[in-house]
């Protein structure tokens, strides 16, 4: 059985000025794949980001198939997103690629389980944070944002109860150089689970969500690559429920773009990699703090204040959540990119977004 929805959106984009600012909506490859445990809750995360990409002005390629990860494939995409993945997901030729994506500017973000894959790859750990150790039983557990100013946790309250896998992990992700911005209060839930070795500390408080802002895995640079690709990583995200949840499914969306708007990638002006061309014009690179780039952060649909829209311009989500083709090595491709590219070729007049979900 298979449904179309079709979700027509229309901006009307009438500030020319952004068109300086040439951003191209960024592209992100979400990559599901398992070799381990596969959660049930991936279907409805490729559903529920699919159903976002157009609110938060990014396009997803869904996909659980390694051969996608070579330098030449990975090139079209501003970021990678790994989710609820497990165990070795990506041969040698795939991490190299991965590592090559990272050393040129590409993003990286990671969900739940996806500190549960490669964890021979220590280049994938740099730029992830901390490999995932054990969680005790799924139970109701209370975790603390400890950051309110980060846009991943602008929107999740002080202190957030649900049902939860609450990971440890096998190192302290602050010594990849992670800042913590939500850690779980440790006598809200019952902790009988066992390590799985003998390591080092995660640290204290309790690390359950994080951001690395120049990762060790993308040093040294690429020649022609000013900085390095920003990472965002949750440990939340193990129930369906979880994932139909809006405030965590900004929390996710949220961390995305902030790591994106790192402005490191060809979408931003700048960069190796990415959708774009961005070769050629990194005048804007500083990627914080200046005017220029907060432009790009206008991938929120409501864009209240007056100026520049811009990410908004492709609202084309594309999701193409795989109905029966979630068995390994399935794949399933975002169909709204020439539909992205029109949008974006569209800019100052009326942008039309349109996403096909099978
Ligand atoms: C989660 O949703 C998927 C479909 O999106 C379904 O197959 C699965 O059974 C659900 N899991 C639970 C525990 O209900
Ligand atoms: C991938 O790109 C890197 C440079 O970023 C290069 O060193 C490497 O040889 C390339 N790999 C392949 C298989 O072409
Ligand atoms: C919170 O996150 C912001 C980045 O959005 C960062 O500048 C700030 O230093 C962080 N605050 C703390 C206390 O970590
Ligand atoms: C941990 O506690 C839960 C709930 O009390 C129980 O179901 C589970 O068997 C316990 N696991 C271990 C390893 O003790
Ligand atoms: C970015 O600009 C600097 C000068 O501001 C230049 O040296 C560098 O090569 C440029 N990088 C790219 C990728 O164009
Ligand atoms: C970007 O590159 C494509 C081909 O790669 C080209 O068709 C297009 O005209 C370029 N756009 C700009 C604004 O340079
Ligand atoms: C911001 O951009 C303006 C020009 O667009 C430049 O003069 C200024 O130095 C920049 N500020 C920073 C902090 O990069």
């Amino acid at each position: 059985m298979s449904k179309i929805i079709i979700a027509i959106s229309i901006a009307i984009m009438t500030i020319p000025n952004v068109l300086a600012q040439a951003q191209t909506t960024p592209k992100v490859l979400v990559y599901t794949a398992t070799a381990g445990y596969r959660h049930d809750s991936i279907p409805t995360a490729i559903q529920i980001l699919g159903d976002n990409a157009g609110k938060y002005g990014v396009e997803f390629t869904f996909s659980e198939d390694k051969s996608l990860f070579t330098n030449e494939t990975l090139s079209t995409y501003d970021g990678v997103m790994f989710v609820s993945n497990s165990d070795e997901v990506l041969d040698q030729s795939g991490q190299d690629a991965l590592q090559s994506f990272f050393q040129s500017g590409g993003v990286y973000t990671g969900v739940h389980a996806a500190s549960a894959c490669l964890f021979n790859d220590e280049n994938y750990q740099q730029a992830m944070g901390a490999f995932f150790d054990y969680h005790p039983p799924i139970q109701t557990a209370t975790f603390e944002r400890i950051n309110n100013t980060h846009p991943a946790t602008a929107n999740v309250p002080d202190r957030w109860t649900f049902q939860e896998e609450v990971y440890h992990f096998r190192s302290n992700p602050r010594d990849n150089g992670a800042i913590v911005i939500m850690t779980v209060d440790e006598s809200s839930y019952v902790n009988n689970g066992t390590s799985t070795g003998n390591y080092p500390s995660m640290g204290d408080p309790h690390p359950i969500a994080w951001y690395i802002d120049s990762p060790n895995s993308a040093q040294p640079l690429n020649s022609g690559i000013e900085k390095a690709g920003r990472s965002f990583y949750t440990s939340l995200g193990h129930l369906n429920s979880t994932w139909q949840d809006e405030t965590f499914i900004d929390h996710v969306m949220s961390g995305l773009k902030w790591a994106l708007d790192g402005a490191s990638t060809k979408a931003y002006g700048v960069g190796l990699v990415g959708n774009g061309n961005g070769s050629g014009s990194n005048t804007s690179s500083s990627g914080t703090g200046n005017s220029t780039n907060s432009a790009s952060a206008g991938g929120s649909s409501t864009a209240g204040s007056s100026t520049a829209p811009s990410a908004s311009v492709s609202a084309a989500s594309g999701a193409a959540s795989a109905s029966s083709g979630s068995s390994s090595g399935g794949t399933a491709v975002s169909v709204s990119g020439k539909i992205a590219a029109l949008g974006a070729g569209l800019v100052g007049s009326v942008a039309l977004g349109v996403g096909l979900v099978l």
